[in-house]
């Protein structure tokens, strides 16, 4: 592992919106975004808030349970919002909450919200050291500690994957 010796970052620094207006293109024959270009919208914000975090090249190494709580139509907007929770070795987590917003209304409800790991690498897949997160306040240490629960089951989920 490359060893960096980059000053603590704070989850703002990170943090990431994205916004776009779901197109008949993005949609199944109801009208609704379709559950893929939705997962493809949560892997990019949570790419970006990552690469700010870490300003190197990731790979995403797993995506938690994903649910879809209410479908989000064509003319709609669809909101991401992206924030680091935790930051480890060489690896982190961040957060993607999605809502849907309706143009005329301004009405917003949050769709889905997934939690995404990214591993730090160079060109030639070497891991690299990332920044810690600095945590300050005691939403922020409450949020990294899930994120430790989160991670210690990932890691055994992985662990059992691979001795199938
Ligand atoms: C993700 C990947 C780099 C992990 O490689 P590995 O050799 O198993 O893992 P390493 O032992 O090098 O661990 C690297 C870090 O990843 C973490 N990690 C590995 N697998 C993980 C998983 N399934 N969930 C959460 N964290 C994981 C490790 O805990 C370690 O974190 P730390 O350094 O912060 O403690 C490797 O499996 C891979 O390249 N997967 C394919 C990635 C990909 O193509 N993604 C889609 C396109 S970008």
């Amino acid at each position: 592992m490359q060893q960096l010796t980059a000053p603590p970052k704070k989850p703002s620094q990170s943090a990431t919106e994205m916004v776009q207006v779901v197109l008949p293109n993005d949609a199944n024959p109801l009208g609704f975004i379709l559950g893929g270009t939705v997962m493809h919208l949560i892997d990019i914000a949570g790419a970006i808030s990552c690469h700010r975090h870490t300003r190197s090249l990731l790979v995403t190494a797993a995506v938690d349970g994903l649910q879809f709580l209410h479908p989000i139509k064509v003319g709609d907007l669809i909101i991401l919002k992206a924030r680091v929770t935790a930051a480890w070795s060489t690896s982190l987590e961040v957060e993607v909450e999605v809502f849907s917003e309706e143009i005329l209304t301004g009405e917003r409800r949050m769709t889905s919200r997934a939690y995404l790991t990214f591993v730090a690498i160079d060109r030639d897949g070497r891991r690299l050291s990332i920044p810690p997160l600095l945590l300050e306040s005691e939403e922020e240490k409450r949020r990294a500690a899930e994120a430790d629960v989160r991670r210690a089951a990932r890691l055994e989920a992985r662990k059992a994957l691979e001795a199938r």
